[in-house]
């Protein structure tokens, strides 16, 4: 889709529809608009369309404008609005076109001045909810929008913001198909060439072997490995945008993951293609980060790996040795994720950053907890948590902070072993992080589990079913409030 901008009046906008945003009660909003516009409106209100929250309204345009139709959007009470709800009635807005089959649209920001809304917004609720996964399907018949025109003065920070909302949503469209394959055509392999293809100026990609984690002894990311024919892969990317210690960003990235020998029942277990999502969100940060030139430094690590049940496979009661020396028990190995994250952890700790922050679909009880509404959080430095907080409040990609209380760590002691990798199914969501927090040690870090957000089973106004791509924005937004 191409995403314009252009000083034209609305009447003057030859184009298939015109989005006019509205509020609650709008009547006055667009007076200027063309002489017929107030009366038509107000012929329309208030029997079928109030201007509630995503409401919309598709009508045939007046005679004297150029655009065929108009499309109403509301965005509910005038002092209720937020850049939220601006995405949201962009995504509502987008999808409603496109299943009309509107090719020329044309978004008004008439309004958006007087009721303080950022044009940019609206702009990334449309392309991240006209997103759609259709690699396996007949492209012919398919709707699609043709391009998007934005009636504005081309100011630098319109043109800023917008550059910006679009390098992020198209990230985040990008980290949505990579978690969208099925783990057939999204192995640790394909992973790795996905990495690959970011490579550019200040980027540069990374892959280890299996012999090369042998030699630095990632014993329990390799016990995950050893139950899969597909070689796994552990990725490294580096962006250099600043001279700077480098974030460090870790991504469980288990292409698949069927329990192993504690196989997880056959039951909806064709969804744990997904549990590659952290890693998929590393990958879309680092496509906009270098999209953007950010003046950041930047590591992002994904220990790509299958979770299956071969004859190598690892067994319950096997005893491993992590990167740092520690000896695992395995109890699970449907507890996989924190294998491979405790050996990326230890990996990432050599490199000295000044944070390690890992996003994971790392546990069911996280979404046992939390549902879809928030990413949990857990880490041991609270100017970080405080951070991430606040990009979440930002994006709406939103955290809600869990403890790492150091009588967790009870649950995880071992007979023969430094440590079990799970205490069970009671607080699973506080044991996993205890577990990561025993690698990590007192380097700053946070661990963020995506299990109950990262999958959609319906759609949001911006967010088609299937990956939602959480975190890409979380994170960017994160990576640009960095000094
Ligand atoms: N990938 C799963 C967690 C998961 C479950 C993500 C459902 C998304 C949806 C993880 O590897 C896992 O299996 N965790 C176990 C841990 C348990 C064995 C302690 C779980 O949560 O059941
Ligand atoms: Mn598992
Ligand atoms: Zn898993």
């Amino acid at each position: 889709m191409n995403l314009y901008i252009k000083n034209l009046r609305e009447a003057d906008c030859a184009c298939d529809a015109l989005i006019l945003p509205v509020t609650e009660g709008y009547t006055g909003l667009y007076n200027s608009l063309s002489p017929s516009i107030p009366g038509l409106i107000k012929r329309i209100s208030p029997k079928e369309f109030l201007g509630r929250q995503n409401e919309v309204l598709f009508i045939p345009a007046p005679g004297d404008m150029k655009p065929e139709m108009i499309l109403l959007v509301g965005l509910g009470k005038k002092e209720d609005i937020s850049r939220e709800k601006e995405r949201q009635a962009g995504g509502k807005a987008g999808v409603y076109l496109r299943d009309m089959g509107m090719q020329k649209i044309a978004l008004s920001t008439l309004a958006f001045p007087s009721l303080k809304m950022y044009p940019a917004d609206f702009v990334e609720g449309f392309l991240l909810g006209t997103y759609a996964f259709k690699k396996y399907v007949k492209q012919s018949g398919r709707k699609k929008i043709g391009s998007l025109l934005l009636l504005a003065k081309a100011s630098r920070t319109l043109k800023d913001d917008l550059r910006w909302s679009k390098a992020v949503a198209s990230s985040v469209n990008f980290t949505r198909d990579l978690i969208n394959t099925p783990a057939n055509d999204m192995t640790p392999g394909h992973l790795a060439k996905a990495a690959l293809s970011l490579r550019g100026k200040n980027l540069s990609v990374k892959v280890l072997e299996k012999k090369d984690a042998q030699k630095l002894g990632m014993g329990c990311y390799l016990s995950v490995a050893s139950g899969s024919d597909k070689p796994p892969k552990f990725i490294i990317l580096k962006y250099r945008g600043s001279k700077g210690v480098p974030v460090l960003l870790i991504g469980k990235s288990v292409t698949f993951d069927s329990g192993g020998l504690s196989l997880k029942p056959a039951d909806g277990m064709e969804k744990m293609k997904y549990d590659m999502a952290g890693g998929g969100a590393v990958l879309g940060i680092f496509k906009a980060v270098s999209e953007l030139k950010l003046p950041v430094s930047l590591v992002g690590i994904l220990p790509a790996t299958e979770n299956l049940v071969g004859g190598s496979a690892a067994r319950p009661g096997d005893v491993v040795r992590a990167i740092n020396g520690k000896t695992v028990e395995i109890i699970s190995t449907d507890a996989e994720g924190r294998m491979t994250l405790a050996d990326a952890i230890g990996y990432a700790r050599r490199l000295k950053p000044r944070v390690i922050i890992d996003i994971a679909t790392l546990t069911g009880a996280c979404s046992i907890a939390l549902g879809n509404g928030a990413i949990a959080m857990m880490g041991n430095e609270k100017k970080w948590v405080e951070k991430i907080r606040k990009s979440g409040d930002n994006t709406y990609e939103r955290v809600w902070e869990m403890p790492l209380f150091d009588e967790y760590k009870e649950y995880l002691k071992s007979d023969i072993a430094d440590l079990k990798n799970t205490g069970g199914k009671s607080g699973s969501l506080v044991s996993s992080a205890c577990f990561l927090h025993q690698f990590a040690g007192d380097t700053p870090w946070v661990h963020l589990d995506i299990a109950g957000t990262a999958w959609a089973e319906k759609e949001k106004p911006y967010i088609p079913k299937g990956a939602s791509g959480i975190g890409v924005r979380l994170l960017m937004n994160l990576i640009k409030e960095l000094e």
